[in-house]
């Protein structure tokens, strides 16, 4: 029995295409795996950490290899809760809007939160920087209001896919597929709602197999 982590990271699940594509995915996914679970972790509403103060002296420690002061144990007591609720999934899906041009703040945030040395990735100087979260595939859904097509100039702007594969990629996720809703507003709704069906239909099936 497999889990499922959904991170939806849409400020507005009411009205999100990222989330009605994720959505389609999952329910296919619990048509095909029904012995799996899935754990959503909704970045709207649902509380995550601050990553300040003792929080960010706690990264500072292990990166230099000192322990912990009492103060700064406590407050890695709350990254490491959420480290272990992600690493607990077997397989990871994404739902996420484009925000000036890169990712919603609660998400950047979260993913300071979730990754952290010794925990989701590892160091040392003769093998470098290895990734500590192996094994699992991610489905990403990402919504924009325009369209990044890839050789355009906009293309340029796109710092949403790129971002989340190089971070997925640096804590060890090698078999990432991206479903990318465009765009949700620049066409109007009649072309966004073709997007997110194009998107939904290719999702269902692809949940089958994932
Ligand atoms: C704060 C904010 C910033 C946004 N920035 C961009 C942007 O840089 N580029 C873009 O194409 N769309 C941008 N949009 C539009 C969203 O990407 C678009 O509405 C998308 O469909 C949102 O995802 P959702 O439908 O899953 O909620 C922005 C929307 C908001 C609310």
């Amino acid at each position: 029995m497999a889990t499922v982590f959904h991170i939806q990271a849409t400020a507005t699940p009411e009205f999100s295409y990222s989330l009605r594509a994720a959505r389609a995915f999952l329910e296919s996914y619990s048509e095909s795996h029904p012995d799996d679970t899935i754990d959503t972790l909704d970045l709207s509403q649902d509380r995550i950490p601050d990553f300040l103060g003792m929080a960010a002296r706690g990264k500072y420690r292990i990166l230099h290899g000192e322990p912990h002061t009492d103060e700064e144990a406590r407050a890695w007591k709350a990254v490491v809760a959420e480290i272990e609720r992600f690493k607990k999934a077997d397989k990871l899906v994404m739902s996420v809007p484009m925000w000036n041009f890169s990712i919603p703040y609660r998400l950047k945030q979260y993913l300071d939160i979730i990754i952290q040395p010794t925990y989701t990735f590892s160091y040392s100087p003769e093998k470098g920087y290895s990734g500590l979260v192996t094994g699992r595939p991610a489905m990403l859904f990402l919504a924009r209001g325009g369209q990044y097509t890839p050789g355009t100039v906009a293309a340029s702007f796109d710092f949403q896919r790129p971002y989340l594969e190089g971070a997925l990629g640096f804590i060890g996720f090698t078999e990432i597929t991206v479903a990318v809703i465009e765009p949700t507003l620049e066409g109007g709704p009649d072309v966004a709602e073709q997007r997110v069906q194009e998107a939904i239909k290719k999702a269902r099936e692809r949940a089958r197999t994932f």
